[in-house]
């Protein structure tokens, strides 16, 4: 808790925590990130694209302390798995204004629990790697996963050129971290060498308080999608163009955002968001002549989500042709709906069992690094109870008593795949 303190501390904002992709803050916190993982025996690195990655290698028969009387892993099983390795962490940047927890808990959940190994001298056939994603929420450049896409291989090179809200582009941004854009295929992970990819991560609902458990486990992740509208009217001066002669943009997209709300309303499972609007010029006695914003829509079913899309993008032509403006429609991102691992999960669902006496599964409406990771490695996530289910808030917060049930569960996972191992 006091290292979720620590890092919650460290904000490009003075008010409020911000912390984005390859910001002066990120660097702190990658530093911070690898102070602690150095104290737990880890060698550190940082990969082209800022990724903080900690290598633990707990190779070796398990001590009897932690391995049941079963299997105790053959030296072969030890020599063939010396290369495999096990992923655990989360997402170092943050949301605007966000809570402490979102992304930090899993990567300092992932320390704690090898320095819970190291403590009890614990063996392992497989080595560890922890990371620190440099950037899983997209609230710089609004592509998401950036970090995670790099170690799985499915970064696109012609993201390199998106410009954020300075005009910085992505490489710049990179190269000024101390990165190396021209380098980012050469970070991708071998699958070959990959047992696996485990996140913890708030819950960022309300289920596991409802039901009052500690942790759950993750079917499957939602597909999302996020898309940019621009509504093209016309500027004018507020004091002398008539209510009739006017083509206002910012009218235009508040008739939008509501017709958006409605048709998310209309279906179960179904959330769609305006997160983000910009009028220009931006002046209180100008009518506005463009209306920027974008769209996030999400949903278990990516044909539902499609279909959402499709229907929303009619309403927003038909109230342009009503209001005689034109619309240009950008999407920037859509991932697909990511089934988690079942093999890896009955793992998880199993440590948790140790811990609690149920273990229910929550299909998550967030989007995690775990989704990008799945491309190239099975993954399991473990979800951690969140006051009021409260996230993307300076007020998102997790119990001691859960955190450490959560760390008693990762810990009993990693025992029970090594026992797997045999
Ligand atoms: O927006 C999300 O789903 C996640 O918090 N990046
Ligand atoms: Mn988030
Ligand atoms: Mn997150």
């Amino acid at each position: 808790m006091r290292r979720i303190e620590a890092l919650g501390r460290i904000s490009e904002e003075r008010q409020r925590l911000t912390r984005t992709f390859c910001s002066p803050a990120m660097r702190r916190a990658n530093d911070l990130v690898a102070a602690w993982m150095r104290e737990a025996g880890m060698t550190v690195r940082e990969d082209a694209i800022g990724n903080v990655i900690g290598r633990c290698s707990v190779h070796g028969p398990q001590s009897k302390a932690h391995s049941p009387q079963s299997a105790r892993p053959s030296p072969q099983a030890v020599a063939r798995s010396a290369e495999k390795v096990l992923l655990m962490g989360s997402h170092l940047d943050t949301v605007r204004d966000a809570g402490r927890f979102d992304g930090a808990l899993g990567v300092i959940l992932a320390i704690a629990c090898v320095e819970q190994l190291r403590r009890s001298k614990a063996r392992l056939p497989f080595a560890l790697d922890v990371v620190g994603f440099a950037d899983e929420e997209g609230v710089r450049y609004q592509r998401a996963y950036l970090g995670s896409r790099v170690v799985a291989g499915t970064f696109d090179p012609a993201d390199l050129k998106r410009k954020d809200a300075d005009g910085v582009t992505i490489a710049e941004a990179i190269r000024r971290f101390g990165g190396q854009p021209t380098r980012l295929k050469l970070a991708r992970l071998d699958r070959s060498q990959l047992l696996g990819y485990l996140e913890a991560h708030i819950e960022q609902g309300p289920i596991l308080e409802q039901e009052n458990l500690a942790v759950g486990v993750v079917p499957a992740i939602a597909g999302q999608a996020r898309l940019r509208f621009r509504f093209n009217g016309q500027a004018g001066h507020a004091g002398t163009t008539p209510m009739h002669a006017r083509r206002d943009a910012l009218c235009a997209a508040a008739e939008f955002v509501l017709a958006v709300e409605r048709c998310a309303r209309k279906r179960a499972g179904l959330v769609a968001t305006v997160g983000q609007i910009q009028a220009e010029p931006n002046a209180s006695n100008v009518i506005p002549g463009t209306a920027t914003l974008t769209l996030d829509v999400r949903h278990p079913s990516d044909p539902v989500r499609r279909r959402a899309i499709a229907r929303i993008c009619d309403a927003a032509q038909r109230l342009c042709a009503a209001r005689k403006m034109n619309l240009a429609v950008e999407v920037i991102q859509a991932t697909p709906s990511v089934p988690c691992s079942r093999r890896l999960t009955a793992v998880l669902k199993r440590a948790a069992g140790k811990h609690q006496a149920r273990v229910i599964g929550l299909p998550s409406g967030a989007g995690h690094d775990a989704a990008v990771l799945a491309g190239i490695t099975p993954v399991a996530m473990l979800f951690v109870r969140c006051k009021g289910g409260v996230s993307h808030h300076p007020a998102e917060s997790v119990s001691v008593q859960d955190a450490e049930v959560a760390l008693s569960v990762i810990t009993d996972f990693l025992m029970l795949l090594a026992n797997e191992y045999e």
